[in-house]
């Protein structure tokens, strides 16, 4: 059974599937403490609104501080328990059981989160939810893997010494809203494989996905208290959350100035902080490219998501010679996007996710104005076409833009692209590296030795050569310089979800 919502720019119905309906029907959206869905102390909600039409999805349970103090008891009573004693195959078995539960409930998992943030369903609504899922069960073959060394000293031959790795212990996971499955699950993977537990707080402008993950790890029979989601916002659950002295690692994903006030807050307690922040990544085309696959390619990658992604590349450079061919060329696909309701299976590019997001936005399109930038294709809120509620932005070329415009400089998260002429590969690797960010990266060119130099030079954490945006659940992934600390995915990803023990044993008689 399934019921239609509204009607999209197409003028066709879109049908939900029923277990959505349910799930939003529900009544109020609580807090998952302990194993239970509780009342916030307080009585407080918000509202989560959809983006692709600016309407209420749900009442949503606002956690404030003493919400978070029980929620961070829950999760220590937790690593106290008889999770510490689950052996790492269990754990295992258990990730895998909630990747098939994440499987099996794909479209509806898939379905809130293009409700809740706007992100294009596409044909195949299961393609993302099937990825996540590999992460999880990748980051689950961890979990009877993770050992210490048994390591030689001097001391003496019948002194034994080695080292073990633990669960740093109650892990805080603050997330943001670009891709509520994938955010979550990037954080509940090592937590699980390191046998760590958690508080997790949703981003205030995406919760459902996050409520609905606590459901299936509910169903599974997760001890209670090893994963708790708090909902509310950053300026009162988050800052509660980090400022805990309960709280043993803060793993954050979202923007740059946030995480430096996570820095902050954290010194208190001198507590662990992973950090996976903003970037204003460069992706470079040189005129000896396959241009055929590097203009849509760089063009997705900065409009992909709207826009809102951590490694958008939103700064293109591109070779004298073919600039003005690839200018036209990313402004030609810019403009045959399709931008509409995420629900709808057509649409190519959904909203942006809020109308705070959206002021932003336009703000940087009329700053690129007023700095001198020329708009090749968008520059516009798009209102025409019955799109007037929602919050959709024109993908947007900004050609002849110069390294010094705020918008070639400041990550703008939004389906906004800088593109700059270059003339050499030393002048474009350095006006490559001449930024505050260092997350992602993109060369476009035929020349192995030319694309393994830059390879080597660039200041990224990742560089794509004739691709963008490339992920792997066995590769890390995570920034330089203000893009962050550590990495996730890859055997990297549990570092910092383990400490390092110690063991000296004096045999000696
Ligand atoms: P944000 O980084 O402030 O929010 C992300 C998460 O942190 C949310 O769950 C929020 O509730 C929480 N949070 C906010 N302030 C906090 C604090 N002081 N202590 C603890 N937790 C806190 O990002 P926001 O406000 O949603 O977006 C603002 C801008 O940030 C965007 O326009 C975009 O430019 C950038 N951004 C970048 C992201 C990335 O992955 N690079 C992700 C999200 C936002
Ligand atoms: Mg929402």
């Amino acid at each position: 059974m399934s019921n239609a919502v509204g009607d999209l720019a197409t003028g066709a119905a879109v049908l939900l599937p029923s277990a959505v309906e349910t799930f939003l029907r529900r009544g109020e959206k609580r807090l998952f403490v302990d194993g239970d869905w509780v009342d916030p102390v307080a009585g407080a909600t918000f509202a989560t609104v959809n983006p692709s039409t600016g309407e209420v999805l749900a009442d949503v349970a606002r956690a404030g501080a003493e919400d978070v103090d029980v929620a961070v008891r829950a999760a220590r009573g937790a690593l106290d328990g008889p999770w510490s004693n689950m052996s790492p195959a269990a754990r295992q078995r258990l990730m895998w059981r909630f990747a098939d539960a994440v499987v099996a409930h794909g479209e509806e998992l898939r379905h809130l989160e293009v409700l809740d943030m706007g992100s294009p369903i596409g044909p195949d609504p299961r393609a993302r939810v099937e990825s996540c899922a590999e992460t999880m069960r990748y980051v689950a073959g961890w979990a009877t893997k993770l050992h210490g060394d048994t390591i030689p000293n001097s001391i003496g031959p019948d002194v034994f010494s080695c080292t073990m790795r633990e669960p740093v212990g109650v892990v805080a996971a603050i997330v943001p809203w670009n891709g509520p499955l994938s955010n979550a699950l990037w954080k509940i993977a090592p937590v699980l494989a390191t046998g760590c537990t958690m508080v997790l707080k949703p981003a205030e402008q995406a919760p459902l996905v996050s409520l609905r993950l606590a459901q299936l790890l509910a169903d599974l029979e997760l001890p209670p208290g090893v994963v708790n989601v708090v909902n509310g916002f950053g300026e009162s659950a988050g800052v509660a959350l980090v400022e805990h002295r309960g709280v043993d690692k803060v793993a954050f994903t979202g923007s740059t100035a946030t995480g430096q006030a996570i820095v902050r807050a954290a010194a208190g307690n001198l507590t662990r902080v992973g950090l996976e922040l903003g970037g204003k990544s460069p992706d470079i085309i040189f005129a000896d490219a396959d241009l055929d696959r590097a203009v849509p390619a760089a063009a997705m990658g900065v409009f992909g998501n709207s826009g809102q992604n951590c490694c958008a590349g939103s700064r293109i450079y591109v070779e004298r010679p073919v600039y003005e061919q690839v200018v036209d060329g990313i402004s030609r696909f810019a403009r045959s996007l399709r931008v509409g309701d995420g629900l709808d299976p057509e649409t190519q590019i959904g909203p942006v996710v809020s109308t705070e997001q959206l002021d932003r936005v336009t703000g940087y399109l009329r700053l690129g104005r007023e700095e001198g930038a020329r708009v090749a294709a968008g520059g516009t809120r798009l209102t025409d076409d019955g799109l007037g509620r929602g919050f959709f932005v024109a993908p947007t070329v900004l050609a002849d833009a110069d390294d010094r415009m705020r918008v070639a400089r400041e990550e703008i998260f939004g389906p906004v692209a800088c593109v700059l002429p270059f003339d050499d590969v030393d002048e474009v690797l350095r006006r490559a590296n001449d930024s505050e960010f260092g997350l992602g990266s993109g060369v476009w060119t035929r020349d192995v030795g030319r694309a393994h130099r830059l390879a080597r030079r660039l200041r990224a954490g990742s560089v794509w050569v004739n691709s963008y945006m490339l992920l792997d659940p066995a590769v890390p992934f995570g920034g330089y310089r203000m893009s962050g600390w550590g990495r996730e995915n890859g055997r990297a990803g549990l570092d910092g979800y383990l400490e390092s023990k110690s063991i000296f044993i004096d045999g000696r008689p």
